[in-house]
């Protein structure tokens, strides 16, 4: 019989092209989003690649009714995958209260409902915030955690804090995915990033700049000590990284340990320029940027040591850079 999973934000950027992928493996999915940061059509868009509608409930994980409601009318879900979080950095420091109780509250309200249902196996999506300003790339899982540079990152602390502590109290299992920088999106361009108002991240902001949309694009410092000067990041496609999710479903049962943590990444870092050149190869365009000054709390580079993710999930990220950037113009272009 099929396995039954909730996916928690299936309608966001990772979480839609992660139900992609579960339902292509044979899961059965139930998706719970309140369209925060996305639209609801994006379940037909995932009906149009799949052949298939996953069930959805409008509703939030913060609160506790929409989720008794969800496991009592499926009492065979099996395991949860949690994405449904805010993720903007400057917002989190403007907002910190919404940010600590939408991202740590609703995955506690998450849990109490998970422990009430019996559910015992979840997936949480952190991130290599929780690394900081490290200069130890390749970082592996067993580098220390920084102190968070935002209210946002402070969030994935915490939450891995918690996952971990009720992995040890009760039967709790957890796999925690530290994504490094995702971009790019689904092949048939039907799914990807919907960036609401201006984008704070570089791939949409590059691919709104080459549609028209923004004026220029500013490259956030040239005087960081990298060969180029500009800041180096681990991007990775998100159809990998959603390929990953399924992987850790797959590790439920084989784990070691109750509380596992991976670095998601390719392994290899690329400079802002880089990006920025290897998209106007891709896209046959020029882009307009200008350099500008750093961006407060940039880390100056970081990228994952795979290794983990590679011998214990028997995962691997196969994307290009080339090929991330050409599915984000074609998803661009359909915007
Ligand atoms: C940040 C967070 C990450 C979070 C992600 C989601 C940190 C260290 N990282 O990633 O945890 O999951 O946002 O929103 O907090 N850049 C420009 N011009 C732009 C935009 C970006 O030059 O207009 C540069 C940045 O300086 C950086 C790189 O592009 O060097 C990537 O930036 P971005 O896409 O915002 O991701 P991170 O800041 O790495």
């Amino acid at each position: 019989m099929a396995e039954k999973v909730l996916v928690t934000g299936g309608l966001g950027y990772i979480g839609s092209h992660t139900v992609v992928e579960l339902m292509a493996q044979g899961f059965e999915v139930v998706i719970i989003d309140n369209l925060s940061n996305t639209r609801e059509d994006v379940l037909d868009r995932i009906a149009q690649i799949t052949g298939q509608k996953p069930v959805y409930y409008n509703g939030d994980v913060c609160d506790a009714n929409d989720l008794e409601k969800i496991f009592a009318e499926h009492s065979d879900i099996t395991s949860v995958i949690h994405f449904a979080a805010y993720k903007a950095v400057g917002e989190s420091v403007e907002k910190p209260l919404e940010y600590y109780r939408n991202n740590v509250g609703g995955m506690i309200t998450l849990l109490g409902q998970m422990k009430k249902a019996n559910i015992e196996r979840i997936v949480f999506s952190s991130s290599c915030t929780v690394y900081g300003d490290t200069d130890r790339s390749p970082v592996d899982e067993s580098s220390p955690i920084a102190q968070a540079a935002s209210p946002y990152g402070n969030t994935k602390i915490i939450c891995e804090d918690i996952l971990r502590d009720e992995s040890v109290a009760s039967s709790l299992s957890v796999v925690s995915l530290r994504y490094f920088n995702p971009i790019g999106a689904h092949p048939s361009a039907l799914i990807g990033e919907l960036p609401l108002g201006v984008p704070n991240n570089l791939v949409p902001y590059i691919t709104q700049t080459a549609a028209g949309i923004r004026e220029q694009l500013t490259v956030f410092g040239e005087d960081y000590n990298t060969a180029d000067g500009t800041c180096i990041r681990d991007y990775i496609h998100v159809v990998d990284l959603a390929k990953a999710h399924v992987m850790a479903l797959q590790r439920f049962g084989k784990m070691d340990n109750r509380f596992e943590v991976f670095n998601l990444g390719t392994g290899n870092g690329n400079s802002v320029l880089e990006v920025v050149q290897t998209f106007e190869n891709v896209s046959d365009t020029k882009l307009n940027y200008r350099i500008g000054p750093r961006r407060a709390g940039d880390v100056e580079q970081i990228w994952a040591s795979t290794t983990k993710a590679n011998d214990i999930l028997g995962w691997k990220a196969e994307s290009s850079l080339e090929e991330m950037l050409r599915t984000a113009w074609a998803w661009q272009q359909t915007l």
